[in-house]
């Protein structure tokens, strides 16, 4: 019987990318006829918001001789103007002026990316086939609530796949080796009826700092994370990422508490996370993304987490469908 396959010949086999939205920035990052490059999914992109206010997403090559628009590219208006010889796209991404010519060509267009500006962040819809977005960006009250901080932001470059960092969440197992906590908390996972928002109950009585933490996922790179640590002891954390490559991921968390918690909760909780996440590092930049491991029976929410996530990518078939 073999046991072990021969000769495994890819052992990383890292997935490309899901759908679903993710951050390119923070709103007051762009500023009106601001030119910024976004590197996402693999490409180079470029962001700038139009004279009204209007971000703006879009493949960086220009269709003529592949200057990249987000390096000295400028806002006229409502449109971008490329660096080398001036062409003028819009943002739908039709070429709108050549300065030396009279015609446009039918294809100088630029792909333009489904953005939506919310919770002060700029979002991207993405999608293998660059079809429309499936689901709403969920609202985030606690951002306009008087009784809740202002927010904190932290961004991190961590080294790993969109989708191992978010099946970080759903692996009790590892804070007990990872972050040292003195047992494996329970933890529940559920899924919502229509199967795509997930739900992460962990009882961490026994850390450091006791608390209960409820997770909701609503996607690979977007959490939504509740800590409490009694009654009107609360802290939310905003969780969103940009997707690099597929090995290299760009986290941006905005944390909120309780105005009751600010000085014993704000900064500290801030640093205890920060610090947490560095546990991690070794374990993300050293590791390969297994497709198919070997799980054992008290794997169950990482089992979970599996089929949960298979949602987001596009199967053989889907493929064989719309080719
Ligand atoms: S490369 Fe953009 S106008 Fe020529
Ligand atoms: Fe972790």
């Amino acid at each position: 019987m073999t046991i072990v396959d021969a000769c495994e010949s890819r052992t990383n086999t890292t997935p490309e990318f899901p759908m679903g939205w993710f951050s390119v920035s923070r709103s007051q990052e762009l500023l009106v006829g601001e030119v910024q490059q976004v590197q996402a999914f693999d490409r180079e992109l470029v962001l700038y918001r139009t004279r009204s206010g209007e971000a703006v997403l879009q493949d960086a090559y220009c269709p003529h001789l592949g200057a990249n628009l987000g390096v000295d590219g400028r806002v006229v208006g409502e449109s971008i103007r490329c660096p080398f010889h001036g062409w003028r796209f819009g943002k739908e991404g039709k070429c709108e002026e050549i300065p030396y010519c009279e015609e446009i060509p039918e294809r100088a267009c630029i792909r333009t990316w489904h953005v939506q500006e919310k919770n002060g962040e700029i979002y991207v819809w993405f999608h293998p086939e660059n079809t429309g977005p499936r689901w709403q960006l969920p609202d985030l009250p606690e951002l306009d609530d008087p009784n809740w901080t202002s927010p904190r932001y932290a961004e991190f470059l961590v080294p790993a796949h969109v989708q191992d960092i978010a099946e970080n969440s759903c692996d009790p197992v590892h804070f007990q080796y990872v972050h040292r906590q003195p047992d494996v908390p329970p933890s529940q996972v559920t899924i919502e009826d229509n199967g795509r928002i997930l739900h992460l109950h962990s009882d961490a009585s026994k850390a450091e700092i006791p608390s209960q933490l409820h997770a909701t996922v609503y996607s690979p790179g977007f959490a939504i994370v509740r800590n409490t640590y009694g009654p009107g002891a609360e802290m939310v954390m905003y969780n969103s990422a940009q997707p690099i490559s597929r090995h290299e991921t760009k986290m941006r968390w905005t944390l909120t508490v309780r105005r009751e918690i600010e000085d014993l909760a704000g900064d500290d909780v801030m640093k205890g996370i920060i610090d947490g996440l560095s546990d991690d590092y070794p374990i993300w930049a050293n590791k390969v993304h297994k497709r198919r491991p070997v799980f054992c029976k008290g794997d169950e929410t990482l089992v979970l987490f599996r089929q949960w996530v298979r949602q987001f990518y596009l199967t053989e078939n889907d493929r064989r469908e719309t080719a």
